[in-house]
C-alpha cells in the first residue's frame, strides 16, 4: 500500500511516540499497577509483569502498529482488510472494550479531579497520619454526589478535547508534562525512601518470593500488561494508521513500551516504601495510591504545592489515555457509519456517563450490589475488560496477522528499521508461535477451566 495523500499524519516521529506514550501512560501506571502489585505479592507480580511486557506486550504493540500503518484504517476497517468475514468482529470487540473501560476509567479520572480540588482547597493539609488519609478517601468515594459530579467532569473534559480536536495541542503539551511528572515521581521516591521503616517496602516490592507466583498473579499481570500498554482493542492500530511510512515501527515501539514500564515501576517505588513506613497495608485495593500519597505530601515542605502539581499532572495523564479510548469508539462511528464527529463524541460521552454511574457508586451506595461472582459493578467492568476482552483481543490480533493475513504481507512495514539484531525475525517468530500459544493457554485456563472449577 502506498501513502494515502488524503489521510492526515503525525507531524513528526516524536509526535507519534508522544501520542502513543500519552495513551499508554495513565492511571494504569500510577493508580492500577501499584495496587495490583500490592494485592498480588509485590515483587513476584512485578517480575511476572515484566516478563509479560517483553514476551507479549512488545510484540503485540508492534503488531498493532504494523496493522494500523498497513491498512490506514480504524480497527473495524482494519480487520475488514486483514481479516475479512467474521474477523471483522475483532474490531467491534475493540470498540466495545474501549467503551466499557471508559465507564470505570472516568470514575478514577474523577478521583484525580477531586483530589486536585482537595489539594487546592487545603483539605489535604489537615492530613497528618495514614488514618486521616484513609478516612478522607473513604468518605470521598462513598459520597454519591461527589462521585457522580467528578465522573461527569472527567467525561466532560475528555469529550471537550475530542470534540474540539485540540488533542494535537495536548500531545504537544505532553513534551512538558511527561518530564515534569517524571521529576515529581523521583521527588516522591526520594521522600518515601528516606522515611524511617521504608526498607520493608523495598523488600516487598523488589525482592521476589517465587512461591507467591500463583495463577491469579499471572492472569492479573497479563491483564495489566495489556491495559497499561493500551493493547488488545485497537487503540494502537488507530494511532499507527496515522504513522508515516518513513518512521521506524520497531524502535518507536521499544521506546513506548520502555517509557510505560519505567513510569509503572517508578510509581511502585514512590508508593511501597511509604506504605510500609507509615504502617499501611499494601493490599488496600483501588484506593492505595490515593490513600498513601497525601500522607507522603504531608511529610514534605510545601507538600500542598507538590500535591496540587501531582494531581494536576495525573489528571492530564489520565485525560490523554481517555482520549485514546474514546477516539477508538468515535473513529469507528465516524469512519464506518458516517456520523459527524460532534454527534459521535456527544453520544459516546453521554452513554459512557450513564453506564458509568453504577461504577461511580460502587464504593458507596451500590457497594453491596454484586454481579458476576460477587464483584461490584466497578470490579466487574475491570475484570471483563482487562482479564477477558483485552487478552482475547490480543490473541485474535496475533492469530489474524500471523495466520489469516500472513506476516509476509506486512513485513515490509518494518523495512525502515535496519538493525543487526534480527529483531524483525524474532518478532515474526514470536507473533506466530509464542504469543498466541501463551495467550491461549492463559485464557483457556482462566476463561474455561476456572469458570467450571472455581
Ligand atoms: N493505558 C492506559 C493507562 O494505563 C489506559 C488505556 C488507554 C487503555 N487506552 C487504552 C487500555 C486502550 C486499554 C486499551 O492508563
Amino acid at each position: 500500500m502506498t501513502d494515502n495523500p488524503k489521510r492526515e499524519q503525525w507531524g513528526s516521529k516524536l509526535g507519534f511516540i508522544l501520542a502513543a506514550a500519552g495513551s499508554a501512560v495513565g492511571l494504569g501506571n500510577i493508580w492500577k499497577f501499584p495496587y495490583l502489585a500490592g494485592e498480588n505479592g509485590g515483587a513476584a507480580f512485578v517480575l511476572v509483569y515484566l516478563v509479560c511486557i517483553v514476551i507479549l506486550g512488545l510484540p503485540i504493540m508492534i503488531a498493532e502498529i504494523v496493522i494500523g500503518r498497513h491498512t490506514e484504517k480504524d480497527p473495524v476497517g482494519a480487520f475488514k482488510i486483514i481479516g475479512t468475514g467474521p474477523w471483522s468482529l475483532v474490531g467491534y470487540l475493540g470498540v466495545a472494550a474501549g467503551f466499557f473501560i471508559m465507564t470505570y476509567y472516568s470514575v478514577v479520572g474523577g478521583w484525580t479531579i477531586g483530589y486536585l480540588v482537595k489539594s487546592l482547597s487545603g483539605a489535604l493539609c489537615s492530613i497528618t497520619s495514614s488514618a486521616d488519609s484513609e478516612q478522607l478517601f473513604a468518605r470521598f468515594i462513598q459520597s454519591p454526589w461527589e462521585m457522580i459530579l467528578y465522573h461527569f467532569l472527567f467525561i466532560g473534559a475528555t469529550v471537550g478535547v475530542v470534540i474540539f480536536g485540540v488533542a494535537g495541542g495536548i500531545e504537544r503539551f505532553s513534551k512538558i508534562i511527561m518530564p515534569v511528572l517524571f521529576i515529581l515521581l523521583i521527588i516522591l521516591i526520594i521522600r518515601g525512601l528516606t522515611l524511617p521503616g521504608a526498607d520493608a517496602g523495598i523488600r516487598f516490592y523488589l525482592n521476589p518470593d517465587f512461591s507467591k507466583i500463583t495463577p491469579k498473579v499471572i492472569i492479573e499481570a497479563l491483564g495489566q500488561c495489556f491495559f497499561s500498554l493500551s493493547l488488545g482493542m485497537g487503540a494502537m492500530i488507530t494511532y499507527g494508521s496515522y504513522l508515516s511510512r518513513k518512521d521506524k515501527i520497531l524502535s518507536s515501539s521499544i521506546k513506548i513500551v520502555g517509557i510505560d514500564s519505567i513510569v509503572a515501576i517508578l510509581s511502585g517505588l514512590a508508593i511501597f516504601p511509604a506504605v510500609f513506613a507509615v504502617g499501611m497495608t499494601p493490599e488496600k485495593g483501588p484506593g492505595l495510591t490515593f490513600n498513601i500519597l497525601p500522607v507522603v505530601f504531608s511529610r514534605m515542605p510545601y507538600g500542598f504545592v507538590f500535591a496540587t502539581l501531582f494531581f494536576l499532572l495525573l489528571f492530564i495523564a489520565a485525560l490523554t489515555s481517555a482520549i485514546s479510548l474514546v477516539q477508538v469508539v468515535v473513529a469507528y462511528v465516524t469512519d464506518e457509519k458516517g456520523w459527524s464527529r460532534a454527534r459521535a463524541v456527544l453520544t459516546a460521552g453521554g452513554l459512557i456517563f450513564l453506564l458509568g454511574i453504577p461504577a461511580a457508586l460502587s464504593f458507596g451506595t451500590m457497594k453491596d450490589v454484586k454481579i458476576f461472582f460477587g464483584n461490584t459493578y466497578f470490579d466487574f467492568m475491570d475484570i471483563l475488560t482487562s482479564i477477558y476482552m483485552l487478552p482475547i483481543g490480543g490473541l485474535l490480533i496475533a492469530v489474524c496477522l500471523g495466520y489469516k493475513y500472513g506476516l509476509h504481507n506486512t513485513m515490509h512495514e518494518l523495512d525502515a528499521d535496519t538493525n543487526s539484531f534480527y529483531l524483525k525475525e524474532i518478532w515474526a517468530f514470536t507473533i506466530k508461535y509464542i504469543s498466541p500459544v501463551i495467550l491461549l493457554a492463559i485464557i483457556l485456563y482462566f476463561g474455561v477451566y476456572k469458570m467450571i472449577v472455581p
